[in-house]
């Protein structure tokens, strides 16, 4: 597009602090300006804006809790009848793993991917990504196959992740099962819809959320190469969970015999107001509620025990048919917003770093997706034997509390290492 197109483009998208900068910056930098505006969807912008105004509001009344599958409840041959449904699945090499990697770990405050990082359990500190290979490798061994890895990372930290996990021989894994696939990004928007530039004049991007997976499998060729593979059945987890069960056998047979396209394993909260998603039924789909958008009464909610009505919670240990996840890949996922500080260029081309939250970064949620099937089956995981996340550099959820709940579980699993 020229220089004419563009500005007229900015003006129908209501953009004049871009068409302030360009009309006071040399040409080298217009020509990159516009190079860069070109292939970005500025419809796409008016509707990001549109999202910042729209507020969530969840009324309990349509709500429901979900049905899980508490394992502890089952018989022995129950138990037996799922756990063979999954190995049959596995031995037939119809299962892959995907690790979503492309997080910007921003509460970690570490300098560098998620993954990369060295977590300080026993009997030595391994990195998050060893952690991931150990748990792949142990059911490879046990089930005498080998399970296809991707690994999802962002445009930011790709090389950076695909370079670590070649010096590091990919800790053991057969480098040929390793796929690695960049998930997308949205541009920032401030509060009054002006798109951001960065002080070298770049348009300012983000990652597009864990929801992305489902688009990005389809736009990078994920889907069509699992195709070629036969693979059937793709569990997606998080890098950050150092309890991550990836080849979880009872899932995987628990959604196959109840016909389920989807299977997700949760936590039960352990008090009312832990800052969890909590999962539920509206209209008889699976949904899930953002900590931040759920209203006082579902907080409250009990049963005719007493207990806790929405209590079921996502720990983001999710398993897909890969069949859903082509069609979810079909759809507009709805976006997420998040209010954070950047530092942006103004319509002087002077660079401003703002002390408030001054723009919007934009997400797709990977739970989303739920709300496409009738049925999603749950299965109840434990905090100690599932959940161990690594999310901010101290306090709760950070590296020494899940290295404590990581070398407890090893402590009672001690049979069960490589
Ligand atoms: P979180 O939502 O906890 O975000 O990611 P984060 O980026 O790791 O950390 P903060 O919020 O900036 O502190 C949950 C999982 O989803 C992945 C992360 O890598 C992690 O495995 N993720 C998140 C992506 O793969 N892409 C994204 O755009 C966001």
């Amino acid at each position: 597009m020229d220089e004419k197109e563009i500005i007229k483009k900015l003006e129908k998208y209501n953009q004049p602090r871009l068409i302030n900068i360009l009309n006071k910056v040399d040409n080298k930098t217009k020509k990159e300006i516009i190079e860069e505006l070109s292939e970005i969807n500025l419809k796409e912008i008016e509707r990001l804006y549109e999202n910042i105004k729209d507020t969530v509001e969840v009324d309990i009344g349509e709500l429901k809790p979900v049905k899980s599958i508490n394992p502890d409840k089952l018989t022995k041959e129950q138990y037996e009848e799922f756990e063979n449904a999954g190995i049959d699945v596995l031995k037939n090499n119809k299962f892959a793993v995907i690790i979503m990697a492309g997080g910007e770990g921003t509460r970690l405050g570490f300098n560098g991917p998620k993954g990369t990082f060295k977590i300080d359990v026993e009997p030595k500190p391994k990195y998050l990504f060893e952690i991931m290979a150990d748990s792949i490798q142990r059911a490879n061994k046990k089930y005498d196959i080998t399970i296809p890895w991707y690994i999802m990372t962002s445009e930011k930290n790709n090389d950076e992740i695909v370079s670590f996990m070649e010096e590091h021989n990919y800790f053991g894994y057969p480098k040929d099962f390793v796929g690695f696939f960049k998930q997308g990004e949205l541009p920032l928007i401030t509060e009054d819809g002006q798109i951001v530039l960065d002080e070298n004049y770049k348009i300012r991007k983000a990652a597009d959320g864990n929801g992305s997976v489902f688009k990005s499998m389809r736009e990078r060729g994920v889907i069509e190469d699992m195709k070629e593979k036969g693979i059937e059945w793709v569990y997606i987890g998080q890098i950050d969970n150092i309890l991550l069960k990836m080849v979880d056998t009872l899932l995987l047979g628990v959604a196959i015999k109840e016909g389920s396209e989807i299977a997700t394993r949760s936590v039960f909260k352990d008090f009312p107001r832990e800052r969890m998603g909590t999962l539920c039924l509206k209209n008889g789909n699976v949904k899930v509620i953002e900590y931040s958008e759920i209203p006082e009464d579902m907080i409250e909610a009990k049963n005719e025990n007493g207990e806790m009505l929405f209590g079921e919670s996502n720990i983001t240990c999710n398993l897909f048919s890969l069949k859903a996840i082509e069609k979810i890949s079909l759809k507009d996922l709805p976006y997420h917003k998040a209010h954070k500080r950047y530092n942006y260029l103004d319509e002087n081309c002077k660079i401003c770093e703002p002390e408030e939250p001054n723009a919007y970064k934009f997400e797709y949620f990977i739970f989303d997706s739920f709300e496409y099937f009738n049925q999603i089956s749950v299965v109840r995981g434990k905090r100690e034997e599932d959940f161990a996340p690594v999310k901010n550099k101290e306090g709760v959820q950070s590296p020494e509390t899940a290295a404590k709940l990581y070398n407890d579980y090893w402590r009672r699993h001690a049979d069960e290492r490589m």
